[in-house]
């Protein structure tokens, strides 16, 4: 898998602080229609454990940290999460797991479209499959 996923989101920097705006203009590869976040995860929870069948999503994890795990179908990488300022692209079909949340991490989502559960492939053997005969 390649890391074209990892985005250095742009920062607006002046003597009051930092500011990230995100839409297409800025760079995101999808419009978006709905933003999510997930919070408060319990010690030991993991999260995730699907892929989208044509949703495109960016999870930027606000606050704390937390680690995501990328699965094309031939390959994984995990990747540790802990900057507001780096977005982590999942374009369809890719396997995501969260894992590690801490206390305080905010793991923001935002998403290209609204939420329909027949989009998700929540069971690994259809995805392996799916991902190969494309
Ligand atoms: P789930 O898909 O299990 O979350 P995760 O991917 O983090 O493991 O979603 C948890 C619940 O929230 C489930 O009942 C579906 C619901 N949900 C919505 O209603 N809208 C949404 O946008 C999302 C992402 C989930």
């Amino acid at each position: 898998m390649n890391f074209e996923e990892v985005y250095n989101l742009p920062v607006l920097v002046d003597e009051r602080g930092s500011l990230i705006a995100l839409d297409k203009i800025s760079g995101l590869p999808f419009d978006i229609k709905r933003v999510y976040y997930i919070f408060n995860t319990k010690p030991e929870a993991s999260r995730g454990f699907h892929a989208h069948k044509n949703l495109h999503q960016m999870a930027i994890c606000i606050t704390g940290s937390c680690s995501m795990v990328l699965d094309d179908g031939f390959s994984k990488s995990t990747l540790e999460m802990n900057s507001c300022s780096v977005g982590v692209y999942l374009p369809p079909m890719i396997w995501h797991e969260m894992h590690n949340f801490s206390d305080d991490c905010i793991l923001l989502v935002l998403a290209s479209d609204y939420y329909y559960e027949d989009d998700y492939i929540r069971d690994y053997t259809e995805f392996k499959k799916a991902a190969k005969i494309r």
